[in-house]
């Protein structure tokens, strides 16, 4: 009976209807065969999905904390050119509205409705006539059931990561949005980072030649801002890391390398085993901190290893526990080159002899391949907006960027909400690997059988 609330935490409580045990072990085909088969029910139909052109985005925002105002700050030139407006806002906690009202007040003419009137009054904005995105960046809990009743009642939605941390809300979205036609992104800002889009450009100009393997990760020490009283609202990250065990932040490593790979446009994830070390070191600071968490499930390394159906490799990691610098890793290995990240670096591999130096290249050589191989967003973004340097230097605007002139120009957009669940599905997959010893398990299929057709990721439109 443990081990069965155990799979439903995990795959949520409809989703596994039968979970495969015999006497106290889990069959794994059976739980693999089962979980590819539910993913049966999805149709694949938002691949390419577009909309009306929307002249002026209408934005509802909900959770105006941390990410809320720096993705509230990465709208003033949107706001400044019409092309979006800020019509409501919502948060618990009245103070954090007046700072967004006070912010948007001298970047457009209306004040936008505000909202808050306790943990439902959201609803109300998602039933709003006049919004047509429903902007997303609340704890994760809250981000599956938003979207949900934000596409219910018609509106695009756009939220913060993960998107979700269960099968059972991966498939509720992908049902949704399926149904109700509307646009439904998981906002990865890292896919738009300066580092990922130059890789993006070199890969499609055949600088890496074929692609083997990746490496990625989101390694970044957070212990002081998890035990922060207030920095994260009540607290609301500790839950995750008290009751789960496994990767619980997947995608600012997976995202680029999903792009990179071409996943969901001629390759896809086909299965995979996590490993999670011992617990040390959030535990430790909880003690210094003198603070009330009696245990941290979640170790403190998370490693998982994906293979992709056509044969490629992805090791990706997660650590918020340990005291280190910061690092995506953004390692990627084709026949042709090499990048490590962390700092950036990159090899050729040359026909002539004299390359086979086993150097990375010069910091001379490494300029020009900077220069000659910017992606084509970047070197644009430059020439139009100050605003390009903003949020996590850059990657921030280049995203709500992207967002809002897709949807002004009513092309599909970036990060469509196959590519949002198959980057969120790894936390409950890796979790389940986790807890059987690192057995392998199985992808879902999210596109119905659509991710076999190649096509250029989006990304590299020039729009
Ligand atoms: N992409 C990035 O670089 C990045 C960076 C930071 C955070 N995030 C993501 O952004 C999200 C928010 O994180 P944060 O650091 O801003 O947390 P936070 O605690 O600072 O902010 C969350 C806000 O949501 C509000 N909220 C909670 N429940 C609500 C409800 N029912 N209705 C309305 N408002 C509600 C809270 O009052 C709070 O102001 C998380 O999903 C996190 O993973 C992403």
């Amino acid at each position: 009976m443990k081990r069965e609330r155990f799979l439903k935490s995990i795959f949520g409580t409809g989703a596994l209807l039968s979970i495969p045990f015999s006497s106290n072990s889990i069959n794994i085909d059976e739980l693999n065969s089962q979980i590819k088969s539910i993913s049966e029910k999805c149709k694949g139909n938002m691949i390419g999905f577009k909309t009306e052109p929307i002249k002026t985005v209408k934005v509802g925002l909900i959770g105006i904390g941390n990410r809320g105002k720096t993705l509230i700050q990465m709208f003033d030139y949107f706001l400044n050119n019409k092309k979006a407006e800020i019509v409501a806002l919502c948060d618990l906690d009245k103070t954090n509205i007046d700072y967004a009202l006070n912010y948007l007040k001298s970047k457009q003419s209306i004040i936008p409705k505000t909202y808050a009137n306790g943990e439902h009054d959201w609803q109300n904005v998602a039933k709003l006539e006049d919004v047509d995105l429903l902007l997303i960046a609340t704890p994760w809990e809250w981000h599956t059931k938003m979207a949900i009743f934000g596409m219910e009642n018609g509106k695009h939605v756009a939220s913060e990561v993960p998107i979700a941390y269960t099968f059972e809300d991966c498939m509720k979205l992908v049902e949704t949005a399926e149904r109700t036609k509307r646009h439904c992104i998981m906002i990865e800002n890292c896919c738009y980072n300066s580092e990922e889009l130059w890789i993006m450009n070199m890969i499609q100009e055949g600088v890496f030649g074929k692609l083997t393997h990746a490496e990625c990760a989101y390694n970044h020490d957070l212990r002081a801002l998890l035990l922060h009283e207030t920095y994260y609202k009540d607290q609301w990250r500790m839950k995750h890391h008290t009751e789960r065990n496994g990767n619980l932040y997947t995608t600012h490593g997976i995202g680029p390398v999903s792009f990179y790979m071409n996943i969901g446009r001629g390759d896809a994830f086909k299965y995979l085993t996590s490993m999670s070390s011992k617990e040390e070191n959030l535990s430790a600071a909880v003690k210094e901190a003198n603070q009330n968490f009696p245990v941290i499930k979640c170790g403190d390394v998370n490693t998982s290893l994906i293979k992709t159906e056509n044969g490629k490799s992805i090791m990706l990691q997660f650590d918020v526990h340990t005291g280190r610098p910061y690092s995506r890793i953004n390692q990627l290995v084709g026949t042709k080159a090499v990048h490590e990240g962390y700092p950036s670096r990159l090899y050729i591999d040359g026909d002539e002899l004299e390359f086979w130096g086993h150097k990375w290249l010069t910091n001379e050589d490494y300029l020009t391949f900077s220069k000659k191989y910017e992606h084509p967003m970047i070197t644009k973004l430059k020439k139009i907006s100050s605003s390009f340097k903003q949020g996590h230097g850059g990657m921030d605007f280049i995203m709500i960027y992207r967002l809002i002139s897709c949807l002004n120009q009513g092309i599909p957009l970036d990060i469509n909400v196959y590519d949002s669940v198959m980057w969120s599905v790894i936390s409950p997959l890796s979790e389940l690997s986790v807890s059987l010893d690192s057995k392998p398990i199985a992808f879902p299929d999210f596109t119905a059988g659509k991710w076999k057709e190649k096509r250029e990721s989006e990304i590299m439109r020039e729009i």
